[in-house]
């Protein structure tokens, strides 16, 4: 039976929908009041469970899920080792540097907080900046807001937190979008089962 790690919060919706049209009854999984962990479809040879969205590349690069859904970012940022196969190409967003319009991002002890750390220290490390990393789990961009840092790293969707705080994009990473990723050994030993997963999505989209 093959095991598909999903991602509660933005990506949850999409990915159901994607995988209702590849003929799974995704209705249970989308009842908000359930509390249900695990999904399982015995004649379709598959199980699904739902994870905290920044955790999915864990299960499967550990093997816990076969295959998973996640965002692009966190793929990034937890440089995990397993195959990434297809971009379902929603949650499209940006992996950006965001700050008050005059914050100066090539200053040396600028003071950056973000949820994606390896990230940042990778993109100022590239440019020879000298950073102070604060390491926060949501709501970033309170973080420039109240003093706590000059700058932040975080996704940007539709711009919308950024413009009512008063922030702006400084500069851009990456694009990201929601990805199907693949454990290395079941890659091999479900390639079969997997192959034809990633072929249905692809013609169902
Ligand atoms: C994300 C991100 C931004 C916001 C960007 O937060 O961290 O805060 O969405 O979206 P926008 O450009 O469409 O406004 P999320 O809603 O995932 O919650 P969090 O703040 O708890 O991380």
């Amino acid at each position: 039976m093959l095991t598909i790690a999903l991602a509660k919060g933005r990506l949850a919706k999409r990915t159901l929908e994607r995988l209702s049209a590849i003929g799974f009854d995704c209705a249970e999984m989308l009842d908000d009041k359930s509390r249900k962990l695990i999904f399982e479809y015995p004649e379709q040879g598959v199980r699904f469970f739902m994870a905290k969205s920044d955790d999915v590349p864990t299960y499967v690069e550990y093997g816990a899920a076969d295959i998973g859904v996640a965002g692009k970012d966190r793929i990034e940022e937890d440089s995990c080792e397993l195959y990434e196969v297809y971009d379902f190409g929603f949650g499209a967003c940006r992996v950006a540097i965001a700050g008050p319009a005059d914050a100066d991002i090539r200053k040396n002890g600028l003071r950056v907080a973000t949820k994606y750390p390896s990230i940042a220290a990778d993109y100022f490390e590239s440019r020879g900046v000298t950073i102070e990393l604060i390491k926060l789990s949501g709501s970033i961009e309170l973080a420039p807001i109240v003093g706590l840092s000059d700058v932040i790293v975080d996704i940007v969707e539709t711009g919308t937190t950024l413009a009512e705080n008063g922030l702006v994009v400084l500069d851009e990473i990456f694009p990201s979008s929601a990805r199907l990723i693949v454990n290395k050994v079941s890659m091999k030993l479900e390639h079969e089962n997997i192959s034809k997963l990633i072929k249905q999505l692809k013609l169902n989209q």
